[in-house]
This record gives C-alpha cells, sequence and structure tokens, in this order.
C-alpha cells in the first residue's frame, strides 16, 4: 500500500507523462507541417513513448493500492520555427522529467517505500537514454 503522499506523487507524474506526449505530438504535427516526415515520425514515437510511461504509473498505482486520478493538462505549444528548436525544446523538457523522476525516488527511499523504488529505478535508467538521444540529435 502506498500512502497519501506517494499516491500524489506519482500520480502527478501520470498526469505529466500523457503532457510529455501531447508536447511530442504537437511537435510532430509542426514538423509534418514543415514538410519533414521524418522528424515527425521520429517526435510520433516520443508521444507513443510517453503514453507507456504513463502506463507503468497507472498500473503501479493500481497494484499498490493506490488512486488513479487524472487531472486537466496545460495545452502544448503549437508551432516551432525549426527542427533545432523543437528539439532544444525535447531535451529541456527531458531535464524537467529527470528531475521529477530524481524527486520521486528521493521520496520513496525517505519514505522506505523500497517497491516504488524499484518500480522508478526503470525510469532513472531511461531518463538517461532520452537526455543522450535528444542531445546526439541536436549536436549532430
Ligand atoms: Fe517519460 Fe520522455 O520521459
Amino acid at each position: 500500500m502506498i500512502s497519501p503522499k506517494m499516491d500524489k506523487a506519482l500520480n502527478d507524474q501520470l498526469n505529466f507523462e500523457y503532457y510529455s506526449a501531447f508536447i511530442y505530438l504537437s511537435m510532430a504535427a509542426s514538423l509534418e507541417r514543415q514538410g519533414l516526415p521524418g522528424f515527425s515520425n521520429w517526435m510520433r514515437i516520443q508521444f507513443q513513448e510517453e503514453q507507456a510511461h504513463a502506463d507503468k504509473f497507472y498500473h503501479h498505482i493500481l497494484e499498490r493500492g493506490g488512486k488513479v486520478t487524472l487531472d486537466k493538462m496545460a495545452a502544448p505549444q503549437v508551432d516551432w520555427p525549426s527542427v533545432l528548436s523543437a528539439f532544444e525544446d525535447a531535451l529541456g523538457h527531458e531535464q524537467i522529467v529527470t528531475s521529477r523522476i530524481n524527486d520521486l525516488m528521493s521520496l520513496a527511499l525517505d519514505e522506505k517505500d523500497h517497491a516504488s523504488a524499484m518500480f522508478l529505478q526503470w525510469f532513472v535508467t531511461e531518463q538517461v537514454e532520452e537526455e543522450a538521444t535528444a542531445d546526439e540529435i541536436i549536436q549532430k
């Protein structure tokens, strides 16, 4: 059973993963409009990955006796003037996600919630890859 504090923190991240998905879908649409289907497809794959991340939180919350609580989210940006600006924003966003995952991990350890810490370990590793991939494309 997760604590009410952990329940809220996990739900906040579940919702943030869906917000991340919307940002990537909006980036995909912007790049498609600019005649860049390959970059657009890359963003659409991220859109799907973020939904899969949200789904992991969904199942973890329910498995631990918590309550899935979906919330309204901010509208994503609509236009990006260039591929570079989209990828720079993607990297910036992933850095925010990494910080949030680290805070969640700290909370899990403070609460001696080892099951949540084990669950979050996957995201710690995933964020290393997410940041590295976006940065590699920016460098290119
Ligand atoms: Fe779910 Fe791209 O972090």
